[in-house]
């Protein structure tokens, strides 16, 4: 059988949802000065679009985290690549295109808070609240979603896919 891709999301209906977000984000930190932590590589386009948006003063930093193989998650997590610049003293908001089981989530906010941030908050795309092994709960979430496998946007399988702009069903 072959490989089918099936449209779950449109680039309208994730620009709406960004939009949203954005304004939420610009919202709740007007005046203040905010680190955005976009984690690599999944949340790349998401980050770039919400970025652009916020309409409040904002740093970007990066980080690379190796979590997931292939369709399904191993559980482990670890940086593979770290942050460039300090973030203690610092209002901190990770960028994450979905949330899976929240495994990555977890240690990432753990790994966060180690550095002393001032205060620390999520930003998810996409969440699949029903697939939740550890209890996270971002606080902004753009589209709550079911379990399906997603590509596109940003969301790769293996690394392909994610130049596509809209979000599609994966189905092997
Ligand atoms: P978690 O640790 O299980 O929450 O997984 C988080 C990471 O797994 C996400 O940041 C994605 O990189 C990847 N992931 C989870 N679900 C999907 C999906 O449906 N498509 C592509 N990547 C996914
Ligand atoms: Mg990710």
């Amino acid at each position: 059988m072959s490989t089918k891709l099936q449209l779950v999301y449109s680039s309208g209906q994730i620009a709406a949802s960004v939009g949203t977000l954005a304004q939420r984000i610009g919202y709740d930190y007007a005046g203040e000065e905010l680190v955005l932590v976009v984690v690599l590589k999944g949340a790349l386009f998401f980050a770039a679009d919400l970025a652009r948006q916020i309409g409040v003063p904002l740093r970007l930093e990066f980080i690379k985290l190796s979590s997931y193989k292939g369709t399904s998650s191993t559980g482990t997590v670890t940086v593979t690549k770290g942050l460039d610049g300090s973030i203690a003293g610092k209002h901190v908001l990770v960028v994450e295109d979905i949330v899976d089981t929240g495994l990555t989530l977890k240690f990432l906010l753990g790994y966060l808070n180690d550095l002393g941030v001032r205060s620390l908050k999520v930003c998810t795309l996409l969440d699949k609240s029903g697939r939740r092994e550890v209890s996270i709960t971002p606080d902004y979430v753009g589209i709550p979603c079911e379990n399906k496998f997603l590509v596109g946007y940003g969301l790769d399988v293996d690394e392909r896919y994610r130049e596509l702009p809209a979000i599609y069903e994966y189905i092997p």
